[in-house]
């Protein structure tokens, strides 16, 4: 039997006991899948994703298994491995109302809701999942969307539904908003389209996607900085500020460059492809504050339209509205500046990694840090101590990944000098702010896996 790419013993041998469980809620003859999905590590590109602008992550060998059988309630029963993750149970309805803020099964209703509303028409049945991850959470390396694609391609395998799968990272990425994170489609879509030994250039709007294969002399440190960021706290309201930062500083660049229908910076980017960023800061610069006040009176005035509906575009309703904190300026000038000069060295990135100059890879990915920790302010003082143990260890480049405000670093290497840029992490970081833990399970090297995929396990039981 030929499985797909990521499927080898150990992940079957995972699903397999994943199954055991499930069978027990089902009857003898239910159909049985399992969907595997990876988390991701980014090598540059951060915080750029919801510009619509580029990123270079790959996906990583640590995967969320979802394993799936037809159950004939219309509900969706879900349990977890770990006790930490209660079972839930919800029903399919054309709307499904989110349990509270930062429940973990939020993530597994994003995904259902995203397929109900992608395959509109159809008559949806049950499922019974059990869920479990080697994905670490909250620690940066995007648990939450290997979870969220693994429940959605169990859920379209139990439905016999099928999408391409660009069409498939299109929808979980929309589908994941449900949580009230207005993410990008970074994590998502490497997730599904993720390649063995390649990092992956994406573009948004429309998605496009560019395989880059990850030089053989190269290797990916990655360390958990033990701050957790969790995204459905304080770290979903710094992010979603950030959104709204960026798409401001976009709306005031598009009216200063006479451009129509701006939303994102990407709107301008791809408008005006010759001006470098440094063009494009010092034109924003002539034509905004570098900071605005929170409640967007200020903003309204120099775009010219009413706060009362740029409010309504920028922080939206309901249960996913963005709530600023009324007491902390909008930074405008800083925002678009990471976000245009990180496009400038992604496309370098992507350039230079094909080439294999990793050290040019490794400066990258340093500016790339200084850029998140000065304007965009997304790194900590624990971020900044676990990226410099990493250089001192010798790495060419290291920076944190993922949204930041806590969880990991990635840090590039010579493939034989890995364990000395370990070494120096567990003496400069670990021994300093987590003594007493067993830095094993905190840092690795990590290599770059396939994408997700889904297996029956009737047939391969
Ligand atoms: C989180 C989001 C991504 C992306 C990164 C920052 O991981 O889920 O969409 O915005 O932050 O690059």
């Amino acid at each position: 039997m030929n499985l797909p790419d990521g499927w080898d013993a150990e992940e079957l041998a995972r699903a397999k006991r994943l199954a055991v469980q499930v069978r027990a809620s089902v009857s003898d003859d239910a159909q049985i899948f399992a969907a595997r999905a990876p988390g991701r590590v980014n090598l540059i590109g951060e915080h750029t994703d919801y510009s619509g602008l580029p990123v270079l992550p790959v996906a990583i060998d640590r995967s969320t298994i979802v394993v799936a059988a037809a159950n004939t309630t219309r509900e969706i029963e879900v349990s977890n491995v770990d006790p930490a993750w209660p079972s839930r149970r919800f029903a399919i309805e054309r709307q499904i109302p989110p349990y509270a803020t930062g429940d973990w099964a939020n993530y597994v209703k994003a995904a259902i809701q995203g397929v109900i509303d992608h395959f509109a028409a159809r008559q949806l049945r049950g499922m019974s999942i059990v869920v479990g991850s080697t994905v670490p959470p909250a620690s940066g390396l995007s648990s939450s969307s290997a979870l969220t694609v693994s429940t959605a391609i169990s859920f379209m395998a139990i439905n016999g539904l099928e999408l391409e799968p660009i069409e498939t990272a299109t929808m979980v990425a929309r589908s994941e908003r449900y949580v009230g994170t207005h993410g990008g489609g970074m994590d998502q879509a490497v997730s599904i389209l993720g390649r063995r030994d390649h990092a992956l250039f994406i573009e948004f709007d429309p998605l496009r996607v560019r395989a880059i294969k990850m030089p053989a002399n190269a290797a990916l440190v990655v360390a958990d900085s033990q701050e957790v960021a969790d995204k459905s706290g304080k770290v979903r309201a710094e992010y979603n500020r950030r959104v709204v930062e960026c798409s401001l500083a976009a709306r005031i660049l598009g009216r200063a460059l006479d451009l129509d229908g701006v939303k994102i910076l990407g709107d301008v980017v791809r408008a005006l492809p010759n001006l470098s960023a440094a063009n494009l800061v010092e034109k924003l610069a002539g034509a905004s504050p570098q900071r605005l006040d929170p409640d967007l009176k200020e903003a309204a005035n120099v775009l010219g339209v009413s706060q009362m509906k740029l409010d309504a575009e920028l922080l939206g309703h309901d249960s996913t509205r963005i709530e600023l904190d009324p007491n902390r300026p909008l930074e405008i000038l800083k925002r678009a500046r990471h976000v245009l000069t990180e496009t400038e060295r992604v496309i370098r990135a992507a350039g230079v990694l094909e080439a294999g100059r990793l050290d040019e890879m490794g400066k990258l990915m340093n500016a790339s840090h200084a850029s998140l920790a000065q304007d965009f302010q997304c790194s900590t003082h624990r971020l900044d101590a676990l990226v410099e143990s990493a250089r001192r260890g010798g790495a060419l480049g290291a920076r944190l990944t993922g949204a930041g405000f806590g969880g990991s670093i990635v840090a590039l290497c010579d493939a034989p000098n890995a364990g000395a840029v370990i070494e120096s992490i567990d003496r400069g970081y670990y021994e300093k702010f987590t003594p007493g833990a067993s830095p094993e399970n905190l840092r690795a090297v990590l290599h770059a896996g396939p994408g997700a995929s889904v297996i029956d396990l009737s047939v391969n039981a």
